[in-house]
């Protein structure tokens, strides 16, 4: 919403929340999320033609175009649980509009949901008594964190479904004029509704299973000798695979993509397609074996035990460049070390102690844990170092300095392939990569 602000200066954008916390953070220099660039936009925007608010009804009750940004996690009780989306946060928004109805509104699904939900929002919305018409369009996100501001700036596309009808058209029309005010007109495709609510699960699905699928292949590359970043590198550049999201790595987290197969998943059985559902819950499959696969190597190559072995966390997001750990790979990896009662040195230059704890269910005065404030002080006197976030500051370690404080062998488990091996191995390191024997 930032961006169409900074962009759209002619359009007042008001961004509604019940959290009163969360508004005062957006109205100050402290975001409530760490992202690259991102209070620059704010403001830039801010107090001219953006502003946060928790006036939601009168919000509604002012605004032409409605953008419906909540979260849709996997459900975790009744049915569908742990696979289908929760969509109660949407059905309230949908809900809150048609309480407070009010004049011509398009109301947009930015949030990621199954395809059909559309459906759910029209027909909320027909019950209306507030007399007011509507258009509900889909509008799907593609940015990724830790680049979200070049990735709004300079899209690939932009998607906006809608109905076909006379109405839909004027309505992805009005949408389309906002995003045109920055991006060619080419970049934004128009779809009918279903298809976009799709497209974004399907976009997410293929990125999944391309990790997936060079991570599978790293287990092969270990078992023979070949190098998981040249099989890559060979692959990527024929252009009908070409060469992005072909990293190989301890495996892909992150809010969006396990949630989104399983959900694309979860919409399959549904439709009565389980062969379709098993082939997308594989991928899914493939990314927990990679997760299991890293510490049992980190177990076979210390003499198949670590219990009471320290062993240095290097990163706990989910990639670089966020403060976010939500569904990290560091928390299967750290809560399987747990299980074979490790001892932990955990440092990331973002992600906060209470996200770490929360994420591996500690409570604080777990003494199997602690946190450090820069990768020297928590490598200090262990075992082993296991790198699971390629942060760039990793790049810079002083690994002879590093190596000198450990206890001997020394082990370097790089989940990311992100060091220079012939600096790991010139410190002194046992060295352990991703792909490569
Ligand atoms: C992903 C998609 O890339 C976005 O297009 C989408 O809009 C977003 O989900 C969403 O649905 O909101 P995001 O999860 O923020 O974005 O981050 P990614 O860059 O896709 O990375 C996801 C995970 O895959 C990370 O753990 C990353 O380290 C891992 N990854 C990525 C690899 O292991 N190898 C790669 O080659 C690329």
């Amino acid at each position: 919403m930032a961006m169409i602000a900074k962009n759209c200066v002619d359009s007042k954008v008001t961004v509604v929340d019940l959290n009163q916390e969360r508004i005062d953070s957006w109205n100050s220099d402290d975001l409530p999320i760490y992202e690259p660039g991102l209070l620059e936009v704010v403001k830039a925007a801010r107090g001219r033609n953006l502003f946060f608010s928790t006036e939601i009804d009168q919000t509604i009750q002012d605004s032409d175009i409605i953008f419906i940004s909540v979260n849709t996690p996997t459900k975790d009780y009744g049915s569908g649980k742990g696979r289908a989306a929760d969509l109660r946060f949407v059905e309230s928004c949908a809900r809150n509009i048609a309480k407070v109805g009010g004049g011509n509104k398009i109301v947009v699904e930015k949030s990621t949901v199954p395809v059909r939900t559309a459906q759910m929002v029209k027909e909320i919305l027909s019950e209306s008594n507030n007399g007011f018409s509507y258009q509900v369009l889909s509008n799907p996100e593609f940015l990724a964190e830790g680049t979200a501001i070049a990735d709004l700036e300079n899209p690939d596309r932009v998607l906006i479904g809608g109905d076909q009808s006379k109405e839909g058209l004027e309505a992805i029309e009005k949408v389309v004029s906002l995003y045109n005010q920055w991006i060619d007109r080419e970049n934004i495709i128009t779809t009918n509704l279903w298809s976009s609510e799709l497209s974004k699960l399907t976009a997410n699905a293929f990125l999944a299973q391309r990790i997936s699928s060079i991570n599978a292949i790293s287990a092969l590359c270990e078992a023979t000798g070949a190098d998981v970043d040249e099989v890559a590198n060979a692959i990527g550049t024929d252009s009908r695979i070409g060469p992005k999201f072909l990293k190989s790595s301890v495996g892909f987290g992150g809010s969006c993509f396990q949630k989104d197969i399983l959900n694309l998943s979860y919409l399959c059985q549904h439709f009565g397609l389980p062969e379709v559902a098993e082939y997308w819950d594989q991928v899914v499959r493939m990314n927990d074996y990679q997760k299991d696969r890293f510490v049992q190597r980190i177990m076979d190559a210390m003499f198949n035990t670590v219990s009471g072995k320290k062993i240095a966390i290097l990163g706990f997001a989910f990639k670089k460049d966020t403060n976010d750990a939500r569904e990290s790979p560091a928390i299967a990896v750290c809560s399987r070390l747990l299980e074979e009662r490790a001892h932990l040195a955990i440092y990331d230059p973002q992600v906060p102690k209470d996200t770490i704890l929360s994420s591996l269910r500690l409570d604080a005065n777990d003494k199997r844990v602690s946190f450090h404030d820069c990768a020297t002080d928590a490598a200090n006197g262990t075992h082993a170092i296991a790198l699971l976030t390629e942060w760039d500051e990793f790049k810079k370690l002083n690994l002879k300095e590093i190596y000198a404080e450990m206890e001997k062998p020394a082990h370097f488990f790089d989940g990311r392939n992100l060091i220079d091996p012939i600096e790991v191995q010139n410190a002194g390191f046992r060295l352990h990569r991703i792909g490569k024997g």
